[in-house]
C-alpha cells in the first residue's frame, strides 16, 4: 500500500486528479480498448472532479474512451433528486467533460428487480474487461462505497441497509433531517472493489482519522471494511495532514520519507 500525505484538501485533490489523468494517458485508450474507471460520490472527491474538469478544458485528458462505473446509489431516489448519485455525477463531473453517456454506468436504485440490477452491473464490469482504477472515499466508520461495518470482505454488488451512523453522517446532504435519508442503497461489494487492477482512496479531514489509522495500522476486519485494502497488490491512499492525526509518529514519518525519497508523484 502506498500512502501519499498532502498538506491539505486542495493538494490532495490535485494529486488525485493528476494521477487519474496520468493513468488514462498512460493507457492510451481507444474505442476498442477503453480505460475503465470506478468512481465515488460524496464530498471527498468533489475537489478531484473540479481539477479533472480543468485538465479536460486544458486538453490534458479526454474521457472519450473511458467507461465509468459508480460505486453506489441510494434506493428509491429518482435520478433527478439533487441527492441522488446520478444527479451528483452528471452535475459535478460528466456534464463538463467529453464522456459518451453510453459509457456511464450508475446503478438504478428504482429498478423493478434490484437483485437483477446488481447482477447486471457486475456483468457489465466484466464485459468491460474489469475496472482499471477504482477511486473511492471512506466513511468515518471505515465504510467504503456503502459497505458498512460487518460487510463481507468478499462481498459483491448488492442491496445494503445503511447503518444509523451513515444515515446521520449523510443527513448533512438532506437538510440535516435523518428522516429524509434513504435507509438502503445498492453498492458494489468489497470484493468487487478488490478486483480492480488498482485502487485509489481519498481521505481528508480529522473526521476520517480513526478510519485512516485502521486502514493503515489496523488488522484486516469486516468491522472496518476499508482494511480490505491491505489485501490488494496495488492500492494507494492519498490523504491530507488532518486525516493522519491518529497515525503512529513513526509510520507517519515513514510514509513522508518514502514520498520525499522516491519522489512518488503521478506514476511509478
Ligand atoms: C457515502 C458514500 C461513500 C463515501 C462516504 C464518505 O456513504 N456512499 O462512497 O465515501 O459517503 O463521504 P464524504 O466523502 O462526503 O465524507
Amino acid at each position: 500500500m502506498r500512502v501519499i500525505i498532502q498538506p491539505d484538501y486542495n493538494e490532495l485533490s490535485q494529486w488525485a486528479a493528476d494521477y487519474v489523468v496520468h493513468s488514462i494517458n498512460r493507457a492510451n485508450p481507444t474505442a476498442r480498448d477503453p480505460f475503465v474507471l470506478g468512481l465515488p460520490t460524496g464530498s471527498s472527491p468533489l475537489g478531484m472532479y473540479k481539477c479533472l474538469i480543468k485538465h479536460y478544458q486544458e486538453k490534458k485528458v479526454s474521457f472519450r474512451h473511458v467507461i465509468t462505473f459508480n460505486m453506489d446509489e441510494y434506493i428509491g431516489l429518482s435520478p433527478e433528486h439533487p441527492q441522488s448519485y446520478h444527479y451528483f455525477m452528471w452535475h459535478n463531473f460528466f456534464d463538463h467533460v467529453d464522456i459518451d453517456p453510453k459509457n456511464v454506468n450508475i446503478m438504478d436504485g428504482n429498478a423493478p428487480d434490484l437483485v437483477e440490477e446488481c447482477m447486471r452491473f457486475e456483468e457489465k464490469m466484466e464485459e468491460a474487461g474489469g475496472v482499471d482504477l477504482f477511486i473511492g472515499g471512506i466513511g468515518p466508520d471505515g465504510h467504503i462505497a456503502f459497505n458498512e461495518p460487518g460487510s463481507s470482505l468478499v462481498s459483491r454488488t448488492r442491496i445494503k441497509q445503511l447503518t444509523h451512523d451513515t444515515i446521520v453522517a449523510n443527513s448533512r446532504f438532506f437538510e440535516n433531517d435523518i428522516r429524509q435519508v434513504p435507509e438502503s442503497a445498492l453498492t458494489v461489494g468489497v470484493g468487487t472493489i478488490l478486483d480492480a487492477k488498482e485502487i485509489l482512496i481519498l481521505v481528508n479531514g480529522y473526521s476520517k482519522a480513526k478510519a485512516l489509522v485502521q486502514a493503515i495500522e489496523g488488522a484486516v476486519s469486516q468491522m472496518w471494511p476499508i482494511t480490505a485494502l491491505q489485501l490488494h497488490k496495488n492500492s494507494i491512499i492519498v490523504c491530507d495532514e488532518a486525516a493522519t492525526l491518529e497515525l503512529k509518529v513513526g509510520n507517519y514519518k515513514y510514509f513522508k520519507e518514502i514520498q520525499e525519497r522516491v519522489g512518488y508523484q503521478t506514476g511509478r
